[in-house]
């Protein structure tokens, strides 16, 4: 898809994260150029993000997609709908997505209407999820969505990709599934190595309200104990021999949960941000600039 635009509809936009991937290819002369042609999103910030990130007017925003008509959607040569997660994510009560569960994860069908009601149909559509819709119990469901698209016209490819492998610190691993028309064939990038961190991402200059503790530490059996600035009671362990190694060098003592109570170093990789963890989400250590 070379010489000319690419004409892209999204569902589900959120904040358009594949949108910047198109910026970014178009930046690194990969593509020509790209147009958004619609988007589609029913959370009032997110549009407000979108329209702000991606400069187009909230007109371009088709809104609630059970809401859209198939036939009269323009013409896109590509598609893409990272649809809600919420009932397939381990996070969640893993419901599931079945079409007859009219759960929020099972909009994703809703993609496959579209596809049904419109005459002439993009040459590629790419869905997005969280790596558990590859969970045994999805199975059925998985295997029913992509007959679906199958019998569309589409060739599929899917995979689990993790971001960690792609040059971006963080372990984020998610499903890809590519679904491509006149037969035409994809391959997954290949993994890649990089040396990049936290580190490489985290700004120099931190307005102090985002730092948790001042820089006064105890010391307890080898291990930095320091004391949230705002909440005595909340304090930190650290084990200063692990965060040079990168990922997890100590624990929130005082969070609820495994998970949310880890402490990152700036020298390794982010895990997955949860949506609703706010009160107890990620920490990262960060020392001072003279211990670097
Ligand atoms: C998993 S997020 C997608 C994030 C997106 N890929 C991004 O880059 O930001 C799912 C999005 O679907 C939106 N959504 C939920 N129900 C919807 C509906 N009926 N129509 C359109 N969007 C919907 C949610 O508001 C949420 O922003």
């Amino acid at each position: 898809m070379t010489n000319r635009s690419i004409r892209v509809g999204t569902f589900f936009s959120g904040i358009g994260s594949p949108e910047k991937a198109l910026q970014k290819l178009k930046e690194d002369e990969i593509i020509d150029d790209y147009e958004i042609v619609f988007f589609s999103e029913i959370d009032e910030n997110a549009i407000k993000s979108y329209c702000a990130i991606h400069d187009v007017d909230k007109n371009l925003n088709l809104g609630d997609i059970t809401k859209i008509k198939g036939i009269k959607l323009p013409y896109c040569d590509i598609w893409i709908g990272g649809f809600p997660c919420q009932d397939i994510s381990s996070a969640g009560r893993m419901i599931g997505f079945s079409y007859e569960s009219k759960t929020r994860s099972s909009l994703g069908w809703e993609i496959i209407r579209l596809l049904k009601e419109i005459n002439e149909k993009p040459k590629c559509v790419i869905f997005e999820n969280v790596a558990n819709i590859t969970n045994k119990k999805y199975e059925n469901t998985l295997i029913a969505f992509k007959e679906e698209l199958s019998k569309l016209g589409y060739k599929l490819y899917d995979s689990v990709l993790n971001a960690s492998d792609y040059g971006i610190p963080q372990n984020r691993k998610r499903y890809f599934l590519v679904a491509l028309k006149d037969n035409n064939k994809f391959v997954f990038p290949e993994k890649r190595n990089s040396n990049i961190s936290l580190i490489d991402y985290i700004d120099n200059k931190v307005e102090e309200k985002y730092y948790l503790t001042d820089s006064e530490f105890s010391e307890q059996n080898g291990k930095f104990i320091f004391v949230n600035k705002n909440n005595k009671n909340i304090q930190y362990e650290i084990d200063p021999l692990l965060i040079k190694k990168g990922g997890v060098c100590g624990k929130d003592l005082h969070t609820k949960y495994m998970q949310s109570s880890r402490i990152f170093s700036i020298y390794g990789n982010m895990p997955t941000l949860t949506a609703n963890n706010t009160a107890d989400n990620c920490k990262i250590v960060v020392e001072s600039e003279e211990s670097r």
